[in-house]
């Protein structure tokens, strides 16, 4: 066992990192594939070693934070089954897929709203973000109110997350629960009983236990704004992908059946979601580090999902043959239970954006802004679109 200084082995922050994420991956893959920042904690880059971490949850625990428990993603077992059962009643795939028209229209709707002329639009505001909101919203059934909240919710948690400042996120995660218990209490007013997907997580028990509310508004958070910015990155990350590879946007213009396999490959090779964390239980060694108890652990999804030890060249499109090996919906018992409403939701978005235009294309004057690391994808995408 080599055993660690924790001196910093790469800086997250640094502009190199910043400005190309998914090449500062890349290299550290090769270099340092297991790597201490003060940042960060240990830093998991290959393939093997996450898919190592989240298959050992009793060493590697996901109650990563005391203050601030999360519902059920924060949860270790035996806890986390009980959560985790209430949760997955929520995205059964024959529910999930009753809301395939609602998505359609809400997609059609975004897609004739943007000029067809050529001009150039700024796809994330005008699409991407504005997708994610309205669908989401429209799964929960919740009020028009709550998507402009929640956009300006967004653009507060990226200035605060921007800026380091410990005080700005922790008043708009505050102002947050404040606007969902509106909502709660809005719900609870209500003279009838309903079916929509709030009203039953406001009758859920566990061993004959309500919910708290604590309990249901973390729920809410990371059905909401935990999932938002990751759909409105892959939306953003799909169409910068289909611009830059014309011909893949016009084969699937015409096999929109194509779709669910083509949209998994291309979040591998460019992930929507860069990490999750995880803390250590006891001493552990992984990729011949040495890591005391009590440490915490990123696992980048982004770099797991580029090793060049799985997948040969990490750039290179093979939906079918990657498919087996992609970590995109994570593995393991915290495996994402949302993953057939988000594949829904972006099969959707792709096939209304492909069917209403004839060419998507980059802007060649105005380049694309990166989203700052933990976001991914990007924070502008200039575009220009052709019917
Ligand atoms: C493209 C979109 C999405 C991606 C890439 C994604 C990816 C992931 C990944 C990798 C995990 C595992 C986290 C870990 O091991 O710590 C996860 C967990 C989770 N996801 Fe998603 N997700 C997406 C969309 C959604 C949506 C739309 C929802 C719900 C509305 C959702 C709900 C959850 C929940 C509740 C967990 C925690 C599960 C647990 O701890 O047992 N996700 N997701």
């Amino acid at each position: 066992m080599v055993s660690a200084k924790q001196t910093d082995d790469w800086d997250p922050r640094g502009p190199g990192a910043l400005a190309d994420p998914t090449q500062a991956y890349d290299a550290m893959r090769g270099t340092c594939p297991v790597a201490h920042s003060e940042y960060l904690g240990w830093s998991v880059f290959r393939h093997s070693d996450v898919v190592a971490v989240v298959e050992d949850h009793a060493s590697y625990s996901s109650r990563v934070s005391a203050r601030h428990p999360a519902v059920p993603n924060g949860y270790d077992p035996p806890q986390h089954g009980r959560y985790r059962d209430l949760v997955d009643h929520y995205f059964h795939p024959d529910d999930v897929n009753t809301f395939e028209p609602l998505f359609s229209s809400i997609a059609s709707e975004l897609a004739a709203e943007l000029p067809g002329d050529g001009s150039e639009i700024e796809f994330i505001d005008r699409f991407a973000l504005t997708y994610a909101l309205q669908t989401q919203r429209a799964w929960l059934g919740w009020p028009d109110y709550f998507a402009v909240a929640l956009r300006e919710w967004v653009t507060r948690q990226h200035s605060a997350t921007l800026s380091g400042d410990r005080q700005a996120l922790a008043d708009v995660a505050r102002d947050f629960d404040g606007v969902v218990s509106r909502v709660l209490a809005e719900w609870r007013a209500r003279p009838s009983p309903a079916d929509d997907i709030t009203s039953r997580l406001l009758r859920e028990q566990i061993d004959g236990v309500p919910l708290s509310d604590d309990e249901i508004v973390s729920i809410l958070r990371n059905w909401t704004v935990g999932e938002l910015a990751t759909m409105s990155a892959s939306v953003g990350i799909l169409v910068d992908y289909l611009a830059r590879h014309p011909q893949l946007q016009e084969r699937l213009r015409h096999a929109p059946e194509d779709l669910p396999a083509a949209i998994d490959e291309i979040l591998r090779i460019h992930a929507p979601l860069s990490s999750n964390r995880r803390v250590t239980t006891r001493a552990v060694e992984l990729g011949g580090r040495y890591i005391d108890a009590g440490e915490r652990i990123t696992i980048s999804w982004a770099s797991a999902n580029r090793d060049e030890a799985v997948f040969g060249d990490p750039d290179e499109y093979r939906p079918h043959e990657n498919a087996p090996h992609n970590l995109l919906y994570g593995r393991g018992i915290h495996d994402c239970p949302g993953a057939p409403l988000a594949r829904l939701e972006l099969r959707v978005a792709i096939a209304e954006l492909l069917a209403a235009t004839r060419q998507i294309a980059l802007s060649l004057d105005t380049p694309p802004v990166v989203a700052a690391y933990p976001a991914s994808g990007f924070r502008t995408l200039p575009v220009h679109i052709f019917r």
